[in-house]
């Protein structure tokens, strides 16, 4: 027996309740995780409205890290008592305690609280693969990564200067400004208020940069296209203001032979090798010192609505936890 967030319809964040649920003992290949500390990521807003459809009714949220307290019959690597991670689901993270696939979890290193692991690893594995599998970024790329004061935005901007790039962030309000030149952004645009693509323009000799990391989706894909050096890369992973409109491919011709994808967390973590790499890698860059991550702002499990409200209504920086206890 323990408590979870469930929705039963998609909509606004009211449809989150917070229920008594009891849980079965893990499966052979499963270990049971005793949650300390859950991260809310954007996606699960993506659930709860039904963008991306889940089978209801559902818990929420993909990540959490905790404690294993029970191991199925036929998990070897890992033993009650290891302290443990999830970003990648499955979904139901939104709760006390979870029944995980073995495969799908990581083993924490010791410099990593639980509150840090929750706040960040689905994130830095975001910014992990973005910056070195989607788009290889190099010593002297100048890059523009829109919402470079979020969540990802934060890790994702201070994880390019260290692989040597000029970062231009985008930030909503000026009042971010300041986080986002912290953490890794040469240049710091607030989008509200400024023309962009000039500014992206000036910044780069007319050139324009050759990659663009545009999470914000509708509101932002044309700009972004606009930004691009001839042959540059639109990487479009989210869609925080709503979905990219079907586009007209002749418009890539237009604008510079350019390129664009859609990419995933999950494809790039298929495996459990290519999610212990993506892991070892962030975890590797935190304990480096190039990247650090912020004591996230916390929430009670039972406020997870709020912190919805507060992630959809732009109005938080960094990352946000839910904490069961
Ligand atoms: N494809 C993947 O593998 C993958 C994995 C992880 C995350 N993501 C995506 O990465 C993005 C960032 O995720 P996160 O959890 O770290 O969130 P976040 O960046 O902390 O929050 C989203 C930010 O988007 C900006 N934004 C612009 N227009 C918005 C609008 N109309 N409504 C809400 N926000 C708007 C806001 O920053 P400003 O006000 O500063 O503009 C807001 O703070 C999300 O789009 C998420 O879906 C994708």
């Amino acid at each position: 027996m323990g408590h979870a967030i469930r929705f039963e319809t998609t909509g606004g964040p009211e449809v989150l309740t917070y229920q008594h649920v009891s849980l079965p003992p893990p499966l052979p290949q499963e270990v049971q995780v005793r949650h300390h500390a859950i991260g809310v990521n954007f996606i699960d807003i993506y659930h709860r409205t039904g963008l991306y459809p889940v089978p209801l009714p559902s818990g929420l949220g993909l990540e959490a890290a905790g404690v294993i307290e029970a191991c199925g019959s036929q998990v070897s690597e890992l033993q009650p008592g290891d302290r443990v991670s999830y970003a990648t689901g499955p979904l139901g993270a939104y709760s006390q305690v979870q029944n995980v696939p073995a495969s799908r979890v990581v083993q924490l290193p010791s410099h990593m609280p639980f509150d840090i692991v929750a706040a960040s690893l689905l994130k830095g594995m975001t910014a992990e693969y973005l910056l070195r599998r989607t788009f290889h970024v190099k010593p002297g790329d100048t890059i523009l990564f829109h919402a470079a004061a979020g969540g990802v935005g934060q890790i994702a901007c201070q994880w390019a200067k260290a692989l040597g790039a000029t970062v231009i962030g985008t930030v909503g309000d000026p009042a971010k400004r300041d986080l986002a030149l912290k953490h890794g952004c040469d240049h710091v645009i607030v989008s509200r208020d400024n023309n962009m693509v000039e500014i992206v323009r000036q910044l780069t000799d007319g050139r324009g940069v050759p990659v663009v990391f545009d999470s914000i989706g509708k509101d932002t894909f044309i700009t972004s296209l606009d930004c691009l050096s001839p042959f540059g890369t639109l990487v479009s992973f989210g869609n925080a203001s709503g979905p990219v409109p079907p586009v007209d491919l002749g418009l890539l011709a237009q604008k510079g032979s350019l390129f664009v994808t859609r990419p995933t967390l999950m494809t790039y973590t298929a495996t459990p090798e290519m999610l212990q790499a993506s892991a070892n890698a962030f975890f590797d860059i935190v304990g480096s010192g190039k990247v650090k991550i912020n004591q996230p702002q916390a929430f009670a499990l039972d406020e997870a609505a709020e912190a919805h409200r507060a992630l959809e209504s732009r109005k938080t920086t960094g990352s946000l936890i839910l904490k069961p206890d």
